[in-house]
């Protein structure tokens, strides 16, 4: 494909765990040109600037990753979590009305009583991160063309090394900080290059409305850790055993499970459990 007519794709948040991931993927479709915008190149609460910038390259579609994505930095800061969430989100959305636009959503919309969850179950979440989130899907879902993209736990290397779950618990592992893992809490991890390769194929396809791109394995989080572990004994010495139930402060949805068949479908490939997908990187 000559460059000239190659579509370009925004990428936001391209110095995150899944925006780096993207950018590396080898699953661009063809015919497309991907453009990563970190932080210190366009900071995308300041509305004029990103503006001016899409007159400039004049985008033609936008996979949204950035975000305040930490649950603790959204819980102690919510008015900042609600314009790094919701209000850039609605930017972008009124600058790519009629365009295809991917937003990057959560499993923590629900609240952890109803998994499995189908792309049309109800919204509840427990927590400021899930409700800026909740805001945003309805904002992106106002242009019938946009797509949400709900995932879960991503595992993978994140640019400053501190995104990715894993990378959270090879920190702690590596000062010998001991990790109480719920044995009662459940996710379905997924690995960012494989988000990052079921993004651009839903770009692909063209798929709207919403849909749900995780692991095919439900894992509790002392299961994903120890996973994680990989059999070194001086790791699994450090991780330890706690229940959500005793768990004091912010709540969290138990179980996040989520139905992934539509996306398997649009897509037209299978989504791997967690652990298959390590298997095969080791
Ligand atoms: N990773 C997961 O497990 C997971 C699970 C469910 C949903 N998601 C969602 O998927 C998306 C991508 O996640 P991720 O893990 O890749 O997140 P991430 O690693 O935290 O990356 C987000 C990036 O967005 C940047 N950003 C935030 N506000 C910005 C702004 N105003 N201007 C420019 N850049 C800004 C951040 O920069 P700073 O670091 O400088 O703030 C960061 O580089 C997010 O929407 C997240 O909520 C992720």
């Amino acid at each position: 494909m000559n460059g000239m007519n190659a579509r370009t794709c925004w990428v936001t948040g391209a110095g995150g765990l899944i925006g780096s991931a993207l950018m590396a993927s080898r699953g661009l479709p063809r015919g497309w040109v991907a453009v990563g915008l970190g932080r210190r190149m366009l900071d995308l609460a300041d509305a004029g600037a990103v503006a001016a910038r899409f007159r400039e390259e004049r985008p033609d579609a936008v996979i949204h990753c950035a975000a305040m994505s930490r649950t603790g930095d959204c819980q102690r800061d919510p008015g900042a979590a609600r314009v790094s969430n919701v209000e850039v989100t609605r930017g972008l959305a009124g600058l790519f009305e009629g365009k295809p636009m991917v937003f990057l959503s959560t499993d923590l919309v629900f609240d952890g009583e109803g998994a499995p969850y189908g792309e049309g179950a109800r919204t509840n979440p427990l927590m400021v991160y899930g409700e800026t989130k909740v805001e945003a899907e309805r904002v992106v879902l106002e242009d019938p063309g946009h797509l949400v993209v709900r995932t879960s736990i991503n595992h993978g290397r994140s640019p400053t090394g501190d995104r990715g779950f894993n990378e959270e618990m090879e920190r702690a592992w590596a000062t010998g900080r001991r990790l109480d893992l719920f044995v009662d809490e459940y996710r379905c991890p997924i690995g960012a290059e494989v988000t990052a390769r079921a993004l651009w194929r839903l770009l692909e396809v063209g798929a709207t409305g919403i849909v749900h791109v995780a692991g095919a394995q439900r894992l509790s989080r002392w299961e994903i850790g120890r996973l994680v572990a990989g059999g070194d004994a001086r790791r699994e010495a450090l991780i330890g055993e706690a229940s959500v139930r005793a768990h004091v402060g912010m709540r969290r949805p138990a179980d996040t499970t989520l139905d992934i068949r539509r996306a398997q479908g649009l897509m037209g490939f299978e989504l791997p459990g967690y652990e298959e997908w390590l298997r095969g990187r080791r």
